[in-house]
């Protein structure tokens, strides 16, 4: 049985006492939680002791939103996997577009960025999806099957089983703009055809896929239900206490 994740994203908002404020309002929440069943919080990497303190269980954790491809070294202002682990962090999410746009990374580089996390036993949330010109032009599968190819296939069919995958189209991020209950199944499960096709179909199959791109409490459950839609990775609505309870509830 594969997770099922509801994942905040909070990006660059909330002060820390906002963001205390928060999550204080969802953990008084009572949600079916489990190890199959989990609530991610991706929080600003100077918020992640903090907000990593006020976790109950080890089914909700936080999250980092990026980490440096490097291990170490002279890199001012880069947060490495392995100072992730030494303060408890378990997941970090990679390959965000807004990352890839406003920091230049490529599918290379963020295949480094995986290594370092694997390396240091953390999980990736890797993140991949198309623009809105890509979509126009009909060649979306293409593209999300290079980023799935360029930054995972090096990995060991061992690193894959249980991996979380992040799809989200470029179009629908912060725009209001979902993708169609069809066109996210659609292409949840050309994901995991495409994991299946160097894998196999039993690691596909345990292959988190979330679906991004302003999802709220609104639209969840017919989200969520698709068969290969294995949970959300949540921006605007993660920062409003009830709407990502609600998301939350909507899990499978
Ligand atoms: P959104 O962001 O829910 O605000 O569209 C999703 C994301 O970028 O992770």
């Amino acid at each position: 049985m594969r997770k099922q994740i509801a994942a905040a994203n909070w990006k660059m908002n909330l002060s820390i006492s906002e963001g205390i404020a928060l999550v204080e309002q969802l953990i008084a929440q009572q949600y079916a939680l489990n190890e199959n069943r989990m609530v991610l919080l991706g929080v600003p990497s100077v918020y992640l002791l903090k907000i990593r303190e006020l976790c109950p269980s080890a089914f909700i954790q936080v999250v980092a939103q990026d980490c440096s491809h490097r291990n170490n070294g002279a890199f001012t202002g880069e947060v490495s996997a392995s100072m992730l682990k030494s303060i408890g962090v378990n997941y970090a999410i990679v390959g965000h577009s807004e990352r890839r746009e406003y920091h230049a990374e490529s599918n290379i580089m963020l295949a480094e960025k995986v290594n370092r996390l694997l390396e240091h036993d953390l999980h990736p949330i890797f993140c991949c999806g198309e623009p809105l010109s890509v979509r126009e032009a009909g060649t979306q599968n293409e593209f999300v099957g290079s980023q799935l190819k360029e930054s995972l296939f090096h990995l060991e069919a061992s690193r894959m089983q249980g991996f979380a995958i992040a799809y989200e189209p470029i179009w629908a991020i912060g725009t209001g703009k979902t993708a169609s209950s069809q066109q996210a199944q659609e292409m949840h499960a050309h994901i995991r055809s495409v994991i299946a096709s160097q894998y196999g179909d039993i690691v596909a199959s345990s292959v988190s896929i979330l679906y991004g791109g302003s999802v709220k409490a609104a639209n969840a459950v017919e989200l969520f239900s698709n068969p290969d839609v294995d949970g959300g990775l949540v921006g605007g609505a993660s920062l409003i206490a009830s709407e990502f309870s609600a998301i939350i509830k909507s899990l499978k």
